[in-house]
């Protein structure tokens, strides 16, 4: 019988050091420690916590519970950008002797250490009403709902969710409006806006669109960055507001400077910037703003809008738009490309310790919201 020489070799150990932001809310007293502790070379951040908690300090607090990035409970930031804890291998990073910052996701009130409150997360998951409302033709008896995958690739990205936040704490628009819907709960509408079972999709995009929703993004990107499930919120946003347009809901002033930028491309090839504001504020706010853009134009920064400055390729322009209509490419499937096209981009992370590298980099091998086609990216490869 052969033996396995390795069956009882000793586990091979590093070293692996980490700064921790504590943090105690009773007293509002905060404290950058130093944490080193002896860990096998597989560990993950979490593990480390769980390390130094066991080892040197019992009072750390964080949050943790599956340890396999499905649960969504350990995200925290490391050196600045948020992370789940049980995704995060430790090896390279202690073997370049990073010493990693470890803190509370943003955006979100810090109760002890590691730990924050995510009551206005959830506030804001419900405010969703994040369940199948009824409506739908009822399967034969003893039938289930099938539903082709063509109609469940439009929404596959968004359920792929695992509520962890990542994406809150690095929302910009969220630090500026805490009252903003933000990219989990908009990513978590568009799963049942995208759903063909759901029988709410205008009342729910009516809903979305209003103040401190879909429409006050700021398109930071960097929810699709920190992602740690590849769920690329800010797509999900941009196929909510092209959902809305498509069914008319288009009040918004987002949704209006949108709308002009399609009109503006289609008929001169450029975007018409002098008539940009009234289209999208209306004509009492541009007056009010006339003394600003009188002083604009003295200095040659605005275009006289008449006559309109017609682009020499504006036929390829208007056939493009004729091409996307005829292929029915409206709402959520005309729009992903675009967006889609960013995500090749390559990102820095900047994270010295390259520990969060591959964040949110899912986009590029998830399946693709258009029916048939295939990912971008395939596992592995380009
Ligand atoms: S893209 Fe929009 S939703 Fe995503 S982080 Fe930036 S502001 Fe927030
Ligand atoms: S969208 Fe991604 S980062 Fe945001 S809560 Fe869901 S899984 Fe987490
Ligand atoms: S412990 Fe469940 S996602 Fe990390």
């Amino acid at each position: 019988m052969a033996v396995d020489a390795t069956a009882h070799a000793p586990e091979r150990t590093m070293d692996v050091a980490l700064k921790i932001w504590r943090f105690d809310s009773s007293t509002g007293e905060r404290e950058l420690a130093d944490y080193e502790v002896a860990a096998p070379e597989w560990v993950t951040l979490l593990d480390v916590l769980d390390l130094i908690k066991d080892q040197v300090d019992g009072s750390l607090a964080y949050r943790k519970s599956c340890r396999m990035m499905i649960c969504g409970s350990c995200g925290m930031r490391m050196d600045g950008g948020a992370v789940l804890a049980c995704k995060v291998r430790m090896y390279d990073i202690a073997k370049a002797g990073h010493v990693p910052v470890i803190s509370a996701m943003g955006n979100l009130p810090i109760v002890k250490d590691l730990v924050v409150d995510m009551e206005p997360f959830w506030a804001k998951f419900k405010a969703m009403k994040p369940w199948l409302q009824p409506g739908y033709d009822q399967p034969e008896p003893n039938q289930e709902h099938v539903i082709s995958q063509e109609r469940m690739n439009v929404i596959h990205k968004e359920s792929l969710c695992i509520n962890c936040g990542c994406c809150v704490s690095e929302c910009n628009s969220m630090e500026s409006d805490p009252e903003f819907l933000g990219p989990q709960a908009l990513a978590k509408g568009m799963r049942f806006v995208g759903d063909p079972r759901d029988a709410a999709k205008v009342e729910r995009l009516d809903a979305y669109s209003s103040e401190h929703g879909i429409w006050d993004c700021t398109r930071c990107y960097f929810c699709n960055e920190r992602c740690p499930k590849g769920v690329d919120p800010r797509d999900a946003i941009a196929k909510l507001g092209a959902e809305a347009m498509a069914a008319g809901i288009d009040e918004d002033m987002g949704a209006k400077h949108a709308n002009w930028f399609v009109t503006s491309a289609k008929t001169t090839g450029w975007l018409r910037e002098t008539e940009l504001v009234p289209k999208t504020q209306g004509v009492v706010s541009s007056i009010k703003q006339m003394k600003f853009a009188m002083g604009l134009a003295v200095k040659g920064k605005v275009p006289p809008p008449i006559p309109p400055h017609v682009a020499e390729g504006v036929k390829e322009s208007r056939a493009l738009f004729d091409l996307v209509k005829q292929q029915g490419r409206g709402g959520a499937l005309g729009i992903v490309q675009g967006e889609r096209a960013l995500s090749r981009l390559e990102h820095e992370v900047g994270h010295a310790s390259g520990g969060g590298g591959d964040q949110g980099v899912g986009s590029r091998d998830q399946a693709d919201i258009t029916p048939g086609e295939e990912p971008t990216r395939k596992r592995g490869g380009e």
